[in-house]
């Protein structure tokens, strides 16, 4: 936490980055098994739930909900209140900057007897949650938003809640929109499916069979059937594949560099970011590859490498959407640079991500093109220190702390404190392995 009150953080040139690094549990599969967790019958146990604050807001949410959380060390102990046992929240609940606390808890909240209202901070009060709200109210739950479709939600729960099975086409390809319709099914009499135009992550679907849902896959459908017997599990979170993608960037790009990552989260859904940097000429290897608690792990080697760039294509991006910065940044040090399109959804992350990266890479001295839904980045380009401005958005800062370490000159990065949202200890870690 030393990074609370710092105004700015500084960053220089790398020569040489050796050693290990840790992430935090994942934060995707943190927030679902919290929330299984807390409408299961029994007590659950999450080994190496996220640090992050993102998924603290989750469990800060569930507490005001009426669930018992115990945190030791790495564990954390959920007392569930079985499907029909949450509580009345005192006040409005709370999400903090986490789309996913908002939109994941609405799956749930949409089921309740109860009124309630969930809200969050400025950035997450400017993010659309028409995308929930609209198939949660054809399930039947009265729920709306403020104007424009923004926080913060309001469900009119009373006695007489009743949620329809519905079959819900995506219309943007959206993990936490398909969790809060399978969350909503829960609480359903009978199937409900959701059909998504591209596959995304799908650790809410791993979560559910672990948990003892029953869960149908076919092709780009889910199926979950309504009112079933969740039971508390004892679960194992692998490290944050999406928080590693900052150090295996780094890895690849400073001149002498030989990092090993142990224990990183290797679902397919999400591991488009090693294909593509491999499909480059990264020297990535992958070792002691295991599944845990229905999730792929394993070991990352990264070394120094000389990457090729090109075009992403479009069906990528929703499987390395959060790694798209970074990648953008590292583009600028590939030969043919890097592009891609298909990503308007990065408007409406933490920040406008496409314009925050095009504004402080510009600030670093490097050419950009900006689209509606992409970026194209050049490659070979020299970067210049300078002051980047982070929009408070985590991974912009620490796409941008990977910029500095190949930068000529110092790079200062304003509210570095906002890669807590994901990633505590990531500058502490990172001051680590410079040599
Ligand atoms: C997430 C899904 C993605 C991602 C976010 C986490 C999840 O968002 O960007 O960081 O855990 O389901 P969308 O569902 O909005 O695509």
């Amino acid at each position: 936490m030393g990074l609370f009150g710092s105004k700015s953080k500084k960053v220089t040139a790398a020569r040489k980055l050796t050693g290990s690094v840790r992430f935090p549990g994942d934060k995707s599969i943190s927030h679902r098994y919290a929330t299984l967790a807390a409408i299961a019958e029994g007590p659950s146990e999450i080994h190496y739930y996220s640090t992050s604050a993102d998924c603290a807001s989750t469990l800060a949410c569930l507490q005001k909900l009426g669930v018992k959380i115990e945190r030791k060390e790495d564990v954390i102990t959920i007392h569930g209140t079985g499907l029909a046992g949450l509580r009345a929240p005192g006040g409005n609940l709370d999400a903090g900057n986490s789309g996913s606390t908002m939109r994941m808890l609405s799956g749930i909240l949409a089921g309740q007897p109860f009124r309630s209202v969930i809200g969050g901070d400025a950035s997450l009060s400017r993010r659309p949650m028409k995308r929930v709200v609209e198939p949660l109210g054809r399930m039947g739950a009265r729920i709306s938003t403020a104007e424009g479709g923004l926080p913060p939600i309001t469900f009119e729960g009373g006695p007489d809640t009743r949620l329809q099975p519905i079959r819900y086409e995506l219309p943007v390809a959206s993990a936490q929109v398909k969790t809060a319709v399978l969350f909503a099914g829960l609480f359903a009499e009978g199937a409900t499916e959701v059909v998504e135009p591209l596959r995304t992550r799908d650790h809410t679907e791993i979560a559910l069979e672990q948990m003892g849902a029953e869960i149908g896959r076919h092709g780009k459908t889910t199926r979950v059937q309504g009112r079933p017997r969740l039971t508390g599990q004892k679960v194992y979170v692998p490290g944050d594949l999406s928080s590693a993608a900052f150090f295996v960037a780094a890895g690849l790009l400073v001149p002498d560099a030989n990092l090993v990552m142990q224990n990183v989260g290797l679902n397919p859904t999400r591991t488009a970011i090693l294909d593509v940097l491999v499909s480059m000429g990264g020297r990535i290897k992958i070792l002691n590859v295991e599944t845990i608690s229905g999730e792929l792990l394993g070991d990352l080697h990264v070394e120094t490498s000389r990457l090729t760039g090109g075009e992403i294509p479009a069906e990528f991006v929703p499987g390395l959407i959060d790694e798209l910065p970074v990648l953008a940044v590292l583009g600028s040090q590939t030969e043919q640079g890097i592009s891609f399109r298909g990503a308007a959804e990065l408007r409406v992350k933490e920040s406008d991500r496409l314009a925050a990266v095009a504004e402080n890479l510009r600030r670093m001295g490097a050419e950009v093109e900006e689209f509606p839904d992409g970026l194209r980045v050049p490659g070979n380009q020299k970067l210049r220190g300078a002051e980047i401005d982070s929009h408070g958005d985590h991974r912009i800062a620490m796409a941008f702390a990977v910029a500095a370490l190949v930068a000529e000159g110092s790079t200062v990065i304003q509210d570095p404190a906002c890669v807590e949202i994901s990633f505590p200890g990531f500058f502490e870690q990172l001051d680590r392995i410079v040599e």
